[in-house]
């Protein structure tokens, strides 16, 4: 390898002429044994991969194609300021406009440099000089965006002297999603060019703002309609020769914000970002700005970043961000297995979910049957479909037109008329497996071949459900959430038969349909139903030991769940839990302890919040109060079996709430149920307000470490017996290796690759 090919900068080697990364492993190699045992070896690609220099006349054109988002990863930062650079310095250049290639703009630094923090890696920051190169250009530069441009994106174009926008172009500052704040001078030009307002709630919310609000807000200096680069060009053009205004110049937004402005955000993070340090961070970030010369701002930008990345919460976040995006992968399903199209649905029943099931096809444009057994059911199904949509568009979330186009695709009725034309049939009707059973045998006889057979139910055995079909093949489950239409987990129940053309379809449908499809494996509750059995039952062991429901619901939310488990329960109407703990009694083992008080609660017809009461008591506005009469059942109860009471710690309703939760979760994953933990985590971000910061349970066991996991359910198997608290095998097996939850799936990711 020539000594030019390679710069050692101290802490890592840059081998500066790799052309096609793949390929030129020898490189790498050579520099390797080279190197050996100086550090880390980098490798930036040719620049002509990344960022190409042409020329439109006398405008140059640097464009950025670092598929599939343009993301600022190791060498385009390098490699955008050496072409700005060259554009600057050629007297046959008059202005520079700067666009992405494919589908985007830049949409952020690469997020796979933060993920670097967890092994202790430094990610690589070159943005700020890059920006102030920009900024200093001697020669107007236009940043011209289409699709997004988002966090380190965003940060270049506001560097940028002039920004034109795709009428679809989306602008934003979403890094407080991903634990972090801005940390290329977001935080200090946003605010002069958007205002302070805008800025905190950008930088502190992270929702991106579309180009005509852009405009508007004077992030955008046009709206290009047609091609883009070409109204650049023009653009481009209009402001050659003319002064370059410096966004970090720019004062005169600055001036005067009224201190409110902060105190409100603060006020609104603690209610929507309840437990996240990063949102605080960007509005304390954005009142630097308000506060300090630029610089300054930028280098308390700068700490306060660097707070957040080194954060448990980030590495949480970031691990949600990537666990969100491998989840669609099925190990044992290629990639280009082909997909069934799925052009018709068809829905039974028109309940609780039925009805969120149907909305869900007519959202994404697919033409829906929904068949019911009686008028009343179906007028009933039908008057809640409308009334949400209703809800929608007096919110302004949509548009009546759009409301007519959905309730148009969907036809209600009470026979099975056109379910031949259906290429998938969704099953929504009563839990219970007789019923399931005579469903299937109906549709199996009037299904055209081909047709997807999907059965929402909550428990039952998805082999089962298929054995009274002449195709287990095209039987599955598709486990949606309450309310179907809103929650965005669809579990997606792999049977014994079911093929991988109907996998990879679900997979794909759920994109569809705006859902996160996670694949589980066919065990009674699948993963997410099946790990709360644990979890609920300490809830109510907690409070039949000393612990009043409302200790137990606080110290859940305090941890950060949206709600407690007793709450929840309530919420959810005990009745459910009620109808499968019949369904399922006769699996109960002898002589192991079972909740005492749930049934008795659903005997006196104390269904939760439906009924007003439950474990709490309710008002007319659902607001819940402790209830006496609950308590003193309670207290009864246990005294009755002998249970002792005691006065119960904050740390043990956690600790036994989660650790039985997660190790039920390393239970079904060692059973392979679940494919990965981080499959876990995003059933538990999505189905139930697991706080995203936490990073899902699996990831929170990993923060904790697992031999103290391990540790801690021991402790709790010797007070409360191996049937309950038996650790899973595999959680055994990994602390014996020192190894985490995460290491599981690296393994599993590497051994399918
Ligand atoms: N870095 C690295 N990879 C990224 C990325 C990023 N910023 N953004 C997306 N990707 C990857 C995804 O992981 C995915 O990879 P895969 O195909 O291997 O799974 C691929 O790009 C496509 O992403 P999506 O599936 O999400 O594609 P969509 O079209 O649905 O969405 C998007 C595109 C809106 C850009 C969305 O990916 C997104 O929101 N990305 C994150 C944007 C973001 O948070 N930017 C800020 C980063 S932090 C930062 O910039 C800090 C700075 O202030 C210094
Ligand atoms: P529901 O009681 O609200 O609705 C069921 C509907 O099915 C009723 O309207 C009923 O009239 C109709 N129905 C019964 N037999 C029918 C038939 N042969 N043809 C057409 N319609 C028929 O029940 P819900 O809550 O919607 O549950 C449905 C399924 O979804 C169950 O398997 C349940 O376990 C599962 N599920 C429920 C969740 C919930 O939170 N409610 C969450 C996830 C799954």
């Amino acid at each position: 390898m020539e000594p030019s090919e390679a710069k050692w900068t101290g802490t890592s080697l840059t081998i500066l002429t790799i052309t096609d990364p793949p390929t030129d492993r020898h490189k790498i190699v050579t520099a390797r044994s080279a190197y050996a045992g100086r550090g880390v070896v980098d490798w930036l690609p040719a620049m002509s991969e990344l960022v190409s220099l042409s020329h439109e006349g006398d405008v140059a054109v640097v464009t950025i194609a670092n598929p599939p988002v343009n993301a600022l990863s190791p060498g385009v930062p390098e490699s955008i300021r050496r072409a700005i650079a060259a554009a600057a310095n050629d007297p046959a250049v008059a202005a520079i406009i700067v666009i992405g290639a494919g589908r985007t703009f830049i949409a952020g630094a690469d997020i796979r440099e933060f993920g670097k923090v967890v092994s202790g890696e430094k990610p690589r920051l070159t943005l700020l000089p890059l920006l102030l190169e920009i900024e200093d250009c001697p020669k107007p530069v236009v940043m011209a965006i289409h699709g997004t441009a988002f966090g380190g994106g965003m940060e270049v174009a506001l560097a940028g002297h002039y920004r034109v926008l795709a009428a679809s172009a989306q602008v934003g500052q979403p890094e407080v999603k991903l634990g972090i704040i801005p940390g290329a001078a977001g935080t200090q030009r946003l605010p002069r060019l958007a205002g302070v307002a805008k800025a905190v709630e950008m930088c502190a919310f992270g929702e991106p703002v579309g180009a005509q609000e852009a405009l508007a807000l004077g992030i955008a200096d046009r709206i290009i309609d047609g091609d883009l680069l070409a109204g650049a060009v023009a653009f481009a053009r209009e402001v050659a020769g003319k002064p370059c205004p410096k966004t970090r110049e720019r004062e005169e937004k600055l001036r005067g914000a009224d201190p409110a402005i902060f105190a409100r955000a603060r006020e609104q993070a603690g209610k929507t970002k309840r437990g996240q340090t990063a949102p605080l961070a960007a509005i304390e970030a954005v009142e630097a700005a308000t506060r300090l010369p630029f610089d300054e701002g930028c280098a308390r930008e700068a700490e306060l970043f660097g707070e957040c990345l080194y954060s448990t919460q980030s590495k949480a976040l970031i691990h949600a961000f990537f666990a969100e995006r491998a989840v669609s992968k099925i190990p044992d399903v290629p990639k280009d297995t082909a997909v069934l199209e799925i052009g018709r649905a068809a829905v039974i029943g028109a309940g609780t979910m039925g009805g969120g099931i149907t909305m869900n096809y007519a959202n994404a444009g697919i033409p829906v049957i929904v068949k019911e057994t009686s008028q009343e059911a179906l007028d009933r199904g039908m008057a809640i479909i409308r009334r949400n949509y209703a809800g929608s568009v007096k919110r302004g979330k949509l548009s009546q037109a759009a409301m007519d186009q959905r309730m148009a695709l969907i036809t209600p009725q009470l026979t099975y008329d056109g379910f031949d034309q259906a290429d998938i049939i969704a099953e929504a009707v009563f839990e219970g497996m007789a019923l399931k059973k005579q469903v299937f045998a109906e549709i199996d006889g009037i299904a055209k071949p081909g047709c997807i057979l999907a059965s929402n139910t909550s428990y039952l055995d998805i082999d089962e459900i298929a054995s009274v079909t002449r195709r287990p093949e095209m039987v599955l489950g598709h486990h949606y959430f309450s309310p179907a239409n809103v929650m965005r987990l669809l579990e997606i129940v792999r049977g014994r038969a079911t093929s991988k053309a109907v996998l990879a379809t679900s997979m794909a449908l759920a994109k569809r349909l705006n859902k996160i499809g996670v694949l589980a494996g066919n065990a009674r509750g699948f993963i997410g139903n099946r790990m709360l059995g644990p979890y609920l039952r300490e809830a109510q062991f907690l409070v039949e030991e000393g612990a009043a429901v409302e200790d137990v619901n606080q110290a859940l939310y305090d941890f950060g769940m949206a709600m407690g488990p007793l709450a929840m329960s309530d919420l959810a109407g005990l009745d459910v839990g009620w109808r499968i703990r019949k369904e399922f009694k006769h699996l109960e083992k002898p002589g192991v302890r079972v909740p005492l008080v749930a049934d008795q609660l659903c005997e006196m017809g104390r269904f939760g919040q439906k009924t007003g009461r439950g474990w709490s008591q309710y008002d007319e506005n659902r607001q819940p109060s402790h209830d006496p009469e609950t308590a003193a059942m309670i207290e009864r109860a246990a005294r009755e079996a002998g249970i002792e009471r005691r006065a119960i710690s904050r740390e043990e309703i956690v600790d036994r709430c989660l650790f039985a939760l997660v190790n039920e979760g390393a239970h079904l994953l060692g059973e392979g149920i679940a494919l990965r933990a981080a499959d876990i985590d995003i059933v538990y971000l999505n189905g139930y307000a697991f706080p995203a910061w936490r990073g899902g349970p699996m990831f929170y066991a990993d923060t904790v470490g697992l031999k103290t996991v391990l540790a801690r359910v021991e402790e709790f198997r010797g007070r409360h017996g191996a049937d309950l608290w038996t650790p899973a095998p595999l959680l055994m097996r990994l602390v014996e290796s020192g190894a985490a939850f995460a290491d599981f799936d690296k393994r599993g990711a590497a051994a399918s690759a």
